[in-house]
């Protein structure tokens, strides 16, 4: 069975909508674990507009599962790494303009700086995922330099507003996952996913673990954080 990392982000965007310190994404990752999730994922920022450097610190120390950290390619935040040491680090892409990441990592167009944060990570004791979109090129670059994950972008399947484009974008998904597993690559998955769309991935083996936040924060705030996330684990066990 695929595990499930939940992204908290976004208790951490409602806590900066009133600038305090209230409600704690730090609690909220320790909700996450006791109702079995796998591991807790968040994106530090260039901006800081949501989780801070304080966050990843204390979350360092209290995370029993697994700590993500997603982060771009800079300098400054693989110093963050491999001081705090997240248990693995994604390499997403970012735009400050952006709401949430748009696309996966072009390795082609950002080679060697991506080639040579895997390798400092992965120097520093830290297993690399990079975030990339459902296409074949993209994969083998990863493998090609020596990735250890490759984290698929579900976001334009979950985002489809026709059938054939759904088809069409789940399709690349999972022709690039039976890639990456032929290719020895761990293989996650996430963007865009929620309740329903879940429900796709029945019989996609090759899925290591789904990378989720907005679908379970948003339904969090009506239902509970436990009860969100006991539900997509549900789903989960179900595929
Ligand atoms: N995976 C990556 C690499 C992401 O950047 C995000 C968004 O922060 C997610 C997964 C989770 O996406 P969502 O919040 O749409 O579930």
């Amino acid at each position: 069975m695929p595990g499930l990392a939940v992204n908290v982000d976004h208790v951490a965007t409602l806590r900066e909508a009133r600038k305090i310190i209230l409600p704690d994404p730090v609690t909220a990752a320790a909700i996450v674990e006791m109702a079995g999730a796998d591991g807790v994922v968040v994106h530090l920022r260039e901006d800081r507009r949501h989780i801070n450097d304080r966050d990843v610190r204390i979350l360092r120390e209290t995370v029993k599962t697994k700590l993500i950290l997603e982060m771009a390619a800079t300098e400054e935040m693989i110093g963050i790494a491999l001081e705090i040491k997240p248990d693995v680090v994604t390499l997403v892409p970012e735009k400050r303009e952006e709401l949430t990441t748009e696309g996966g990592l072009n390795i082609l167009l950002n080679k060697d700086v991506v080639s040579g944060s895997v390798r400092t990570l992965q120097e520093g004791g830290i297993p690399v995922s990079i975030f990339v979109d459902p296409d074949q090129s993209q994969i083998s670059l990863a493998q090609e330099i020596h990735a250890d994950f490759v984290e698929i972008h579900t976001g334009t399947y979950c985002d489809a507003q026709t059938e054939e484009k759904r088809a069409e974008a789940f399709d690349k998904i999972v022709t690039s996952m039976r890639l990456a597993r032929e290719l020895k690559l761990g293989i996650n998955a996430g963007h865009g996913l929620g309740y329903q769309t879940i429900k796709s991935f029945k019989g996609v083996c090759e899925i290591d673990e789904f990378s989720i936040g907005h679908s379970i924060i948003a339904r969090a705030v009506l239902v509970g954080l436990d009860r969100a996330v006991r539900e997509m684990i549900a789903l989960i066990k179900e595929l």
